[in-house]
């Protein structure tokens, strides 16, 4: 009797350790590096409003995600030291204030500790916080979606739709690497719900635009997981 409660207790012991060691390893394949359009994300925020929407017509870094190919919902919130402020020098929190700020509620340090706290402690072998935020800033100063959309012609406009190739393919041209963008669907009022074929009545707005790099977070990479946009409906990208 006694033996097995010890080793039921072993086993407890031992799967408490696995456990840890799942939740703790941060280890990834790659990272996606996150730009976002702020105007979209107040726009479908209808039941929980923005507390202080920043609609900048810029796109703005949401985040650097350390990711997974065969599991696209980790790695997230690694053990391991959390955001500390004073960690982030003067200078480079007025470089994050611009092109990291929070569109949302205008808390730009409680953004990037989110940030921080639920992707970059996985990446932390690799970069420190320091660092995270110094490559971040970096990728959005090298990689400027906002102009190449612009030498495009594809400008922020209310009434005017694209698709998913429109955008893709001039980001693909001027970056020789495949991105991935990521929409959010505008909910409809319900009047026009109802009339309106269902098919009919889904729009959608251009949110993210992500770009892939390698394990370093130096090479730019394909990125190849399945598109966050739905197929055959028409991108709006909203002023
Ligand atoms: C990716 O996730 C799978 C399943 O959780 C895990 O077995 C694998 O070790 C992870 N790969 C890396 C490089 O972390
Ligand atoms: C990670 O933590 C954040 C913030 O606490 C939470 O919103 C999110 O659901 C967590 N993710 C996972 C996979 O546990
Ligand atoms: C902003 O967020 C930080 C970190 O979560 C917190 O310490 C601070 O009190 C917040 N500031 C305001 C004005 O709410
Ligand atoms: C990105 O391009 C826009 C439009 O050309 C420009 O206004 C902005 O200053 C650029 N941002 C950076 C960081 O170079
Ligand atoms: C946009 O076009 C301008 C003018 O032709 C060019 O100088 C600039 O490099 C282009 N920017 C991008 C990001 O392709
Ligand atoms: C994406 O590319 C990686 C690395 O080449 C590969 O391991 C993975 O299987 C690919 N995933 C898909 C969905 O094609």
């Amino acid at each position: 009797m006694a033996m097995s409660k010890s080793s039921l207790a072993f086993l407890v012991l031992a799967f408490a350790f696995f456990l840890c060691f799942i939740m703790s390893t941060g280890s990834y394949d790659y990272f996606q590096f996150v730009q976002q359009w702020p105007p979209t994300n107040c726009k479908v925020r209808i039941k929980q409003p923005c507390s202080n929407p920043r609609p900048l017509q810029y796109f703005t870094i949401h985040g650097l995600w350390p990711s997974n190919y065969s599991n696209p919902r980790m790695p997230s919130n690694c053990t391991g030291s959390q955001f500390e402020w004073r960690k982030l020098y003067p200078h480079m929190r007025s470089k994050l204030k611009i092109s990291w700020p929070d569109v949302e509620s205008g808390n730009d340090t409680k953004f990037w500790e989110g940030e921080w706290n639920k992707h970059g402690t996985c990446s932390v072998e690799k970069l420190n916080q320091m660092q995270y935020f110094e490559r971040s800033h970096a990728m959005w100063r090298s990689y400027n979606i906002t102009e190449i959309l612009k030498n495009a012609s594809i400008l922020p406009s209310a009434t005017q739709t694209w698709t998913y190739s429109d955008i893709v393919s001039p980001i693909q041209k001027a970056t020789k690497r495949t991105p991935l963008l990521r929409c959010k669907s505008l909910p409809q009022p319900k009047s026009q719900a109802k009339s309106q074929p269902k098919r009919q009545a889904r729009s959608q707005l251009l949110h993210e635009v992500v770009l892939c790099f390698d394990y370093n977070a130096l090479v730019h990479i394909d990125c190849n997981r399945t598109a966050g946009c739905w197929n055959n409906v028409d991108i709006k990208f909203p002023p």
